[in-house]
């Protein structure tokens, strides 16, 4: 179904997903890493839907959670897929653990020696054994918006890699532990794979280390990060758009960038991607509500605000703004789209050369598939949208927008 029959249909903002798409993504990174013995863990944070989970559980992925929520969205979502799961996170409460030893997952990525400490009283307490990976910090520079990058020793993640081998000797003296992996995440939306390599590198070298000193190291987790081309449509028609890796040959680069270290040893391979997975399989569609001009600019006010998709005024993120009904060609404005929402930060494109439009008309941001609903609020108190998972013909209401009942139900007037 044409975008402007979803929106009518289903009203905006809206957010639409191609099932088809993240399918196919998957399948590239499956395809590319068949090489070794690996599972892409997908990161449940980048867009959490059930339906998404369940698309992509049932096309064999695992998962990467960090909480106790993302624990229970994989469990309703698709059951077999728990014994995929990787926990990670640096702040890990006691229920979140509990439910996730009761849940038999795979592994629990563990952040510092207090988790190691705490992972090994729940296990006892529950008479289980818990398997870990410590997560390292390689201190690797990668090149990234700084709230997203999380390798380097000064951030909170992980343990420092020169720590790693003490680390793994205590927690040894706990009994209900067994040290299964080692893993690793740089940051997210990384466009270089030199990092990754770097960074895998060291945590080999620190795997065979740890064998060396009697671990049962069967699990290295490569983390996710892989970054997308957020400005791929500003290229069409451009001989420049050549330039531009096709998502195939971004993923068979990084593959190739990892493979040196994983053939220096027989281990499985987890891999974390979100974004990679889900981003561009998804666009906001919203609905102009106005344009008017203040102090020499022009404003393109949208039904959607930062509170649908918050990228933009967080991390001041690049996303494309197409009309759904126009001609892309008409370049007729300079604008800034922006939502109702009563702050300045609240915009999705500034400065910005769009075809004529007006109220009325429908937009898409694009490559919203990630990071989008997963981020969405109810600042303002503005009820969150609808999604709607597009496969082949077929349209379907993945979740229904909020109404002014789910906006208030857990508020209670003393
Ligand atoms: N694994 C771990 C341990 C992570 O912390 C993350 C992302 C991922 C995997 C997945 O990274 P990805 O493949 O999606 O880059 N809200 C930000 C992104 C935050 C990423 C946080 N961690 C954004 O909208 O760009």
């Amino acid at each position: 179904m044409a975008c402007d029959a979803l929106a009518n249909e289903f009203g905006t903002p809206l957010y639409v997903y191609s099932a088809t798409e993240m399918r196919a993504r998957l399948a590239l990174f499956q395809k590319a890493f068949s090489f070794c013995p690996s599972t892409v863990c997908y990161a449940v944070k980048a867009n959490s839907s059930l339906a998404v989970l369940r698309l992509l559980g049932k096309a064999g992925a695992g998962f990467d959670i960090v909480s106790g929520g993302e624990l229970e969205r994989v469990r309703r979502a698709h059951l077999p897929a728990l014994r995929r799961i990787v926990f990670s996170g640096v702040g890990k409460q006691v229920w979140e653990i509990d439910a996730a030893l009761d849940a038999n997952i795979l592994l629990f990525n563990v952040e510092s020696e207090a988790e190691i400490d705490l992972l090994a009283s729940r296990a006892k307490h529950l008479a289980v054994q818990a398997r870990f990976a410590l997560r390292v910090n390689p201190d690797v520079f990668a090149e990234t918006h700084p709230y997203i990058s999380t390798g380097l020793r000064q951030h909170k993640f992980g343990v420092e890699i020169g720590r790693a081998r003490e680390l793994y000797r205590r927690a040894a003296r706990h009994t209900h532990l067994r040290a299964a992996g080692v893993s690793v995440h740089i940051g997210s939306q990384i466009q270089s794979v030199a990092p990754f390599a770097a960074a895998l590198e060291r945590v080999v070298d620190l795997a065979r280390d740890l064998r060396a000193d009697g671990h049962d190291i069967r699990y290295l987790d490569a983390g996710g990060g892989l970054g997308i081309n957020y400005t791929a449509t500003l290229e069409i028609g451009k001989a420049s758009n050549a330039q531009q890796p096709s998502p195939a040959q971004q993923v068979t680069e990084y593959a190739a960038a990892l493979a040196p270290a994983l053939e220096q040893i027989d281990i499985h391979l987890l891999l974390e991607p979100g974004r990679f997975l889900v981003a561009q399989a998804g666009a906001l569609l919203t609905r102009i509500l106005n344009v008017k001009q203040n102090g020499g600019k022009t404003f393109v006010v949208t039904d959607a605000g930062m509170n649908d998709l918050i990228r933009p005024a967080l991390y001041k993120a690049h996303h494309e703004v197409v009309p759904v009904q126009r001609s892309r060609k008409s370049q007729a404005l300079v604008a800034d789209v922006v939502g109702p929402v009563c702050e300045s930060g609240d915009f999705f494109a500034q400065d910005r050369m769009l075809p004529e439009l007006s109220s009325g008309d429908l937009i898409a941001v694009l490559d919203a598939g990630a990071y989008g609903m997963s981020q969405a609020s109810n600042y303002n108190s503005r009820p969150r949208p609808a999604e709607v998972l597009v496969e082949a013909a077929e349209s379907h209401l993945i979740r229904r927008r909020e109404t002014m009942r789910d906006l208030l139900a857990t508020e209670r007037l003393p």
